[in-house]
């Protein structure tokens, strides 16, 4: 795993999301209501609703097109739905603030 800089917590409102790309995959970063950051593919399972654009209740989010639950500890789909969305490990630097984003090794960092 390598660690990436994608941005800086202030530009995170909570309950709201940032899309960075890494790799040419599309990546919503929401900042949960207490500061929290989650971060997981902007692609929802069903049909590829932009979750970025969703409702965030708690730790989960509801799909724009279709209300779908999702949560976002484990981007698994809330009953009666079904699916998964891919979650990333991401963390504020205590120092700087910075949002770092935690990929495979030989990824890069596009935007
Ligand atoms: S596209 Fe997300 S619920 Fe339908």
């Amino acid at each position: 795993m390598k660690r990436v800089v994608v941005g800086h917590s202030s530009e995170v409102t909570e309950r709201r999301s940032r899309i960075v790309h890494v790799d040419g995959v599309e990546i919503a970063i929401f900042k949960l209501t207490g500061g929290k950051l989650r971060a997981i593919e902007n692609l929802c399972p069903h049909k590829n609703g932009k979750l970025s654009e969703g409702i965030v209740c708690d730790h989960h989010v509801f799909c724009p097109l279709h209300d779908w639950k999702i949560n976002l500890n484990d981007g698994l789909v809330q009953e009666p739905d079904e699916g998964c969305v891919r979650t990333y490990s991401v963390e504020v630097e205590e120092a700087t603030g910075n949002i770092i984003l935690l990929v495979e090794q030989g990824s890069s960092l596009a935007s």
